[in-house]
């Protein structure tokens, strides 16, 4: 139990008693204290309020009496389960309603939980719980009075070296550990960029169509964004260069083009990069899921290539471990290292340190790059079931764009079929996709769907193909 606002006036001339019997009964009619809750005991109570037991034992009985509270033998007081709803409703404000739900409750973002073809899930049944929890609880044990104080806000050296060393071998990033910044996954340092680089009416461009969380994060603080066509190389970078210099930062998910899966081309990487350096203006690269790469060797990183340093890179463990573990990192040019260092300790200070812990050493004892071995083959044969799928429940139906890399699978709905309705109607059936027309700012040019298959076993893949045949024949 929680302790109890419960102010008293010793000089109002009400009895303490009857202060603690209309303190308790506002806090339950007005919702502060809700049906089920547990309420303190007498004595615990007693002593937070400075009062001998006496008055707190009157008044909770009398509380008992008109059935506002509750006695559990063995277990304690609690606010009555089942208070009449009129009661409630008598004294209710709207605020208080709207807290204890007899509003709409608050949407919940993950509407599609965790369906089958559910997006941006990793196979989380593969996890290696045994090590993770070990390594947790090591780092539990251990926290030592300094790191259960304020933290870098920078985030954990062990944890930036380990990244930075990753970093370089796995995708040819050029940085030092100094460079790195451990944030809460890819969406807020995307959000931190936004701040640092960004001003109101300052304009960035992004993909058409692009993530829908970089589009929300990047225009948060007021910038407008200018979104340009993707094609089989990536982002135009000549509709950029008709912009001229007006245009601050591009956002590019350069490895995996989110979501129709392409690779940028070195052509258009060099040609973005020439852009960057003559306007002096930013690249924000995504690198979300470039770790899986199925028909031919992940590409370095765009921020590898730059000799100009106008690169701000960003990366996450939501798909390599899972979204829940909220670690991210950027690597900043030492140019803006001081003032993405500010920007990050003036929102939130710094990144919960028993996690970070526990990570730099998850990598450092090579587990990582253990758990991303294995997961290359078990996402290969995910993506081959999905594929296999396809091709024999809904062939008719719709074409494969892309399944060369990541956890989704982009496929595009024959003519007549309107991406919006059938992904309604898959809802229906228990299955959760997204439509490629939500990834557009403007008119969307395709109908599709987007497929994600890292988070379903191969065998629930396939069955959601046929259940997703079924869907597509009835729609069309
Ligand atoms: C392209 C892209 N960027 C960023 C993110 C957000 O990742 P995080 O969980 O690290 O905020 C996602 C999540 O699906 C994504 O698909």
């Amino acid at each position: 139990m929680t302790t109890l606002h419960l102010p008293l006036d010793r000089s109002s001339g009400t009895p303490i008693l009857r202060q603690i019997y209309q303190g308790l009964r506002r806090a339950i009619l007005d919702g502060r204290l809700r049906p089920g809750q547990r309420v303190p005991s007498t004595r615990a109570l007693a002593g937070e309020l400075g009062v001998s037991r006496l008055p707190v034992l009157c008044a909770y009985d009398q509380l008992l009496h008109e059935g506002y509270l509750e006695g559990r033998t063995g277990s304690g007081t609690f606010v009555s389960a089942a208070l009449p709803d009129d009661l409630l409703r008598s004294a209710i404000t709207p605020v208080a309603a709207a807290r204890r739900g007899h509003s709409s409750p608050p949407r919940a973002r993950d509407e599609g939980g965790l369906g089958p073809f559910r997006m941006s899930l990793p196979a989380l049944d593969q996890f290696p719980h045994t090590v993770w929890a070990r390594l947790v609880a090591r780092h539990a044990h251990g926290l030592t009075h300094a790191q259960m104080a304020y933290g870098d806000p920078a985030g954990q050296v062990p944890l930036r070296e380990a990244v930075a060393e990753h970093l370089r071998a796995a995708r040819a990033v050029r940085c030092e550990a100094e460079q790195v910044l451990i944030v809460s996954g890819s969406q807020a340092a995307l959000r931190l960029a936004t701040a640092v680089l960004l001003e109101r009416g300052s304009r960035v461009a992004v993909e058409e169509p692009c993530y829908p969380g970089a589009r929300a994060a990047l225009g948060a603080n007021g910038a407008e964004l200018v979104s340009l066509p993707v094609d089989d190389e990536g982002l135009s970078v000549g509709s950029l260069r008709k912009r001229g210099g007006r245009v601050r930062a591009a956002y590019v998910t350069p490895s995996h083009q989110y979501p129709l899966g392409v690779s940028m081309t070195a052509a258009r990487r060099f040609a973005l990069l020439d852009w960057a350096f003559h306007h002096r203006a930013w690249v924000l690269e995504d690198d979300y899921d470039s770790e899986y790469r199925y028909v031919s060797r992940p590409l370095g990183a765009l921020q590898g290539m730059d000799a100009h340093e106008r690169v701000i890179y960003i990366g996450t463990f939501s798909k390599v471990l899972f979204p829940a573990v909220r670690v991210g990192y950027l690597v900043v040019p030492p140019s803006l290292w001081q003032r993405f260092v500010d920007a990050r300790e003036a929102f939130d200070l710094f990144s919960p340190t028993l996690y970070q812990l526990a990570l730099a050493e998850f990598l450092r004892e090579g587990h990582f790059a253990r758990h991303l071995r294995r997961m290359r083959g078990v996402y290969l044969e995910r993506r081959d079931a999905l594929l296999a799928g396809l091709a024999r429940h809904c062939g008719d139906r719709l074409t494969v764009h892309n399944a060369d890399a990541g956890l989704h699978v982009a496929v595009l709905l024959a003519a007549g079929l309107d991406d919006s309705d059938v992904v309604r109607r898959m809802a229906a059936r228990g299955l959760t996709a997204t439509a490629l027309s939500t990834c557009y700012a403007g008119k969307a040019r395709r109908s599709g769907l987007l497929l994600g298959f890292g988070g379903s076993t191969e065998r629930r893949l396939l069955d959601a193909t046929r259940v997703l045949g079924e869907v597509l024949r009835a729609s069309a």
